[in-house]
């Protein structure tokens, strides 16, 4: 396989659910002792211009991370990156992932990182990724992959389909996006709204037309495929791998499915073939999936330990009072779309105060404390005192089972981040670089944050050696402007001091 053309390049950002932590503390909620993300050896197969080691590597100054990629051109991305930056502890280097051993990367890996990558290749490549996982996970490792799945990606590749018989004779990808998008408008206004076809192509071009050209380019234009989860699980059983979790945030609670799905997944032992019903009935398009080795014992009920050693901060919006004792119930609504209600006056608390302090990370110990104190104030103390002594039990379950929803991040270290801008405002280095030449930032929490042009002009500047009088004469922006910014970078977990 040869480098490709070089025509438009990937969007050269960072993917929330890679990160080496998130990784590990998905393992450990089902029992594999996974490497702690302070210490450990990191793979990204098609790593494009590198984003994503970079930003770990920078939070994660003691464990290794190594990048590689068929693109010299993404690879020279990731050098000048890496460069400006004086990041250390990353390798990036040009390789087609069929050449991969491990004398060429330099040994075993306690996490290995395949995303964007799988359903842009062919069989062939599809085998090795599996085979590299196998070969060079160490043992409690934990390998994660992305791909489009079916049924759901049926319906994408109708639109599809009809972009690239529409553009065949189009080079320049430009025009290709341009002309794709127009033949896809052209389709869903000649369908309608009054039936599925028509809704499923006009909601497929809103898709689009929320990303950008980069994006449309590379899932749309260039050759993909999509496979059954069961079969990519059970290529990944043939080389000693098994289906440990999700590493997306889920967003198909049980309790949300019909009675007479819940009966049937009741009935099943093998999580495999639950997970694939589940995408039948839930018409699923990707995943982001990890597979561990298969002689790892794998406890399907979580573990509260993991929140008892943790990180946790809150990552939803909650509706309603929280800080009020009272015994109305709040929602949390969580940014994939997920709601819970939580009507228990002594949990509704610690969720507003973990709310209040967001992006900031707390211990369980600290929150319960924190919530602890502020009962002591309230005239509600006494009558609440029972719940106070059950309180860490209860909140531990509660963060638990709400931190697989993305409704709180559960991290196994505590990265530095602060939402309260110092005198003199720092922003996370690798959000600097980035504001230069793109609108988003990556986070804290290896998100991607999008950026206004005032947002990227102050961000580019937040080194700590400028006050806010020099952010506003630097930027020509008012000292409104500034604030908001701040204001708003630092609750999204841009800035570290
Ligand atoms: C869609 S991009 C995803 C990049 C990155 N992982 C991300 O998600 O942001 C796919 C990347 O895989 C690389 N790639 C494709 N085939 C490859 C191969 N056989 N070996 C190594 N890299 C490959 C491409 O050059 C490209 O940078």
């Amino acid at each position: 396989m040869s480098e490709a053309p070089p025509l438009l390049t990937y969007p050269n950002r960072a993917h929330e659910a890679t990160h080496c932590d998130r990784m590990g503390v998905r393992a450990r909620l089902l029992g594999v002792a996974a490497a702690s993300a302070g210490k450990c050896r990191v793979l990204d197969l098609g790593c494009a211009g590198g984003a994503n080691v970079v930003a770990m590597a920078l939070d994660l100054p003691e464990s290794e991370f190594v990048g590689v990629d068929l693109s010299s051109k993404e690879i020279a991305t990731g050098h000048a990156l890496i460069e400006t930056l004086g990041v250390k502890n990353v390798k990036l280097s040009v390789a087609n992932v069929m050449d991969v051993t491990r004398a060429s990367v330099g040994g075993d890996f306690d996490f290995i990182v395949a995303h964007g990558l799988y359903s842009w290749v062919d069989k062939a490549a599809q085998a090795k990724i599996l085979a590299i996982f196998g070969e060079l996970l160490a043992p409690n490792g934990v390998a994660y992959v992305s791909y489009n799945t079916l049924p759901g990606w049926y319906t994408r590749a109708k639109a599809r389909d009809l972009m690239l018989y529409h553009t065949a004779s189009i080079a320049d990808p430009h025009k290709k996006i341009e002309q794709g998008l127009a033949s896809l408008k052209w389709l869903a206004d000649a369908v309608g709204d009054t039936t599925s076809y028509g809704r499923d192509m006009a909601a497929e071009l809103a898709l689009l037309r929320a990303t950008n050209e980069g994006y449309i380019f590379h899932e749309h234009f260039v050759d993909t495929s999509a496979a059954y989860f069961h079969e990519v699980a059970a290529a990944a059983r043939a080389v000693g791998l098994q289906f440990l979790v999700e590493s997306e945030a889920t967003t198909t609670p049980l309790e949300s499915l019909v009675p007479s799905v819940r009966d049937l997944l009741a009935k099943l032992d093998d999580p495999v073939k639950v997970e694939q019903y589940i995408d039948f009935v839930t018409d699923r398009r990707f995943r982001a999936t990890l597979f561990c080795h298969a002689d790892r014992k794998v406890n399907r009920v979580l573990d509260v330990g993991v929140v008892e050693s943790g990180w946790i901060s809150a990552a939803c919006a909650i509706e309603g009072d929280a800080l009020d004792l009272s015994d109305a119930h709040v929602t949390l609504a969580s940014p994939q779309g997920a709601r819970a209600q939580i009507a228990q006056p002594l949990l509704k608390l610690a969720f507003g105060i973990l709310a209040t302090r967001a992006p900031e990370p707390m211990t369980l110990a600290a929150l319960v404390e924190a919530t602890r104190a502020r009962l002591a104030l309230s005239p509600r103390a006494s009558a609440l005192a029972d719940a106070a002594t059950r309180l860490h039990a209860e909140l531990a379950n509660a963060i638990l089972r709400l931190s697989m929803f993305g409704f709180v991040k559960l991290r196994g270290f505590a990265p530095k981040v602060t939402a309260l801008p110092s005198e003199r405002p720092i922003a996370r280095p690798i959000a600097r670089e980035q504001a230069k030449d793109d609108a988003i930032a990556t986070n804290v929490w290896h998100e991607t944050v999008g950026m206004t042009p005032i947002d990227r002009a102050v961000v580019q500047l937040l080194d700590g050696s400028r006050d806010r009088d020099a952010l506003v004469r630097e930027t020509k922006a008012s000292r409104a402007e500034i604030e908001a910014t701040l204001a708003r970078m630092g609750r999204a977990g841009v800035l570290v001091g």
